[in-house]
C-alpha cells in the first residue's frame, strides 16, 4: 500500500520534472553506470541506518534498478543514531515522508549536475519525491549545502547504475522540520 502510494507519487514527480531534466539533459556529459544497484550502495557505504529506515517503511522497493534516475542524499550512520531512529520511527507517516524528502525522483544528478542549476552564492529548488522543494544552496566555494537545514555533501557522485546516491552529513530537513527541537536535538547535523 505504502509501496504503491509510493509509485504513484514517484509518477507525478517525473511529470513534474521534465522540464528540469530537458534543461539538464541537453548539458549533461554521459556518465559512468556502475552495475551496483542503490540498495547496494547504501550496504557497501556503510549507510545502514538510512537503509533499516528505507526498509521499515517500505520504500526500497520504489529502487528498481536500471532504469532508475534518482538522485538519493544518505545520511551517514552517525547522522542517524538510536535516538534519532527512534524519534523518527515514532511517527510512521512523518519518517515516510522524511525519507521521501532525500530523494529526487529524476535525474540521477551529480555534484556537477547540480552545481550547473545553481548560481554561485544562490539556491535552487528541486522537486522531492515528498512534494515539498528541496533547496539547494551553492556556496562561494563551490561547496553544496542540502536542505533548509544546510547539512553537506560528505561524500558525492557515488553511481547506482544510473541513479547517484550523495551521502550527507545529516537529513536534509524540509521547511516544516527545520525549527523541530525534538528533531534538531536528536538527529545530529
Ligand atoms: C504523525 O505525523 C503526521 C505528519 O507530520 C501528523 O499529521 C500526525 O498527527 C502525526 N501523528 C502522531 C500520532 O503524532
Ligand atoms: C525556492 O522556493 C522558495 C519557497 O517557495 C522560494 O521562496 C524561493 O524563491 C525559491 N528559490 C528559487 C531559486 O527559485
Ligand atoms: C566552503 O565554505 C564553507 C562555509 O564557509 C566551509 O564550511 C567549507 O569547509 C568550505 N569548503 C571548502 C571546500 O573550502
Ligand atoms: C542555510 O544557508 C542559507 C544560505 O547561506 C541561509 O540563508 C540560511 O539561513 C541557512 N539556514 C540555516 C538553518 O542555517
Ligand atoms: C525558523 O526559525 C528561524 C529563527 O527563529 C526563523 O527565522 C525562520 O523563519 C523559521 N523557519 C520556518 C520555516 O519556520
Amino acid at each position: 500500500m505504502i509501496q504503491r502510494s509510493g509509485k504513484a507519487i514517484f509518477l507525478v514527480f517525473v511529470l513534474l520534472n521534465l522540464q528540469l531534466y530537458f534543461v539538464q539533459s541537453s548539458s549533461e556529459e554521459a556518465k559512468p553506470n556502475s552495475q551496483e544497484s542503490i540498495a547496494d550502495v547504501l550496504q557497501t557505504f556503510e549507510l545502514t541506518n538510512f537503509k533499516s529506515l528505507l526498509c521499515k517503511s517500505q520504500l526500497l522497493g520504489l529502487f528498481q534498478g536500471i532504469g532508475d534516475q534518482f538522485t538519493v542524499f544518505a545520511p551517514t550512520n552517525d547522522a542517524l543514531p538510536l535516538g534519532c531512529r527512534q524519534l523518527l520511527e515514532s511517527n510512521t507517516t512523518s519518517l515516510e515522508n522524511l525519507l521521501l524528502y532525500q530523494i529526487i525522483p529524476i535525474g540521477g544528478f551529480t555534484t556537477g549536475n547540480l552545481i550547473s542549476n545553481i548560481q554561485p552564492a544562490k539556491a535552487a529548488n528541486f522537486t522531492t519525491l515528498e512534494g515539498s522543494r528541496l533547496p539547494i544552496h551553492l556556496l562561494q566555494n563551490g561547496s553544496l549545502r542540502i536542505g533548509y537545514n544546510n547539512v553537506s555533501i560528505v561524500r558525492a557522485d557515488i553511481v547506482a547504475f544510473s541513479s547517484v546516491v550523495q551521502i550527507t552529513s545529516g537529513l536534509a530537513l524540509p521547511s516544516y522540520l527545520v525549527n523541530n527541537t525534538a528533531v534538531l536535538h536528536t538527529c545530529p547535523q
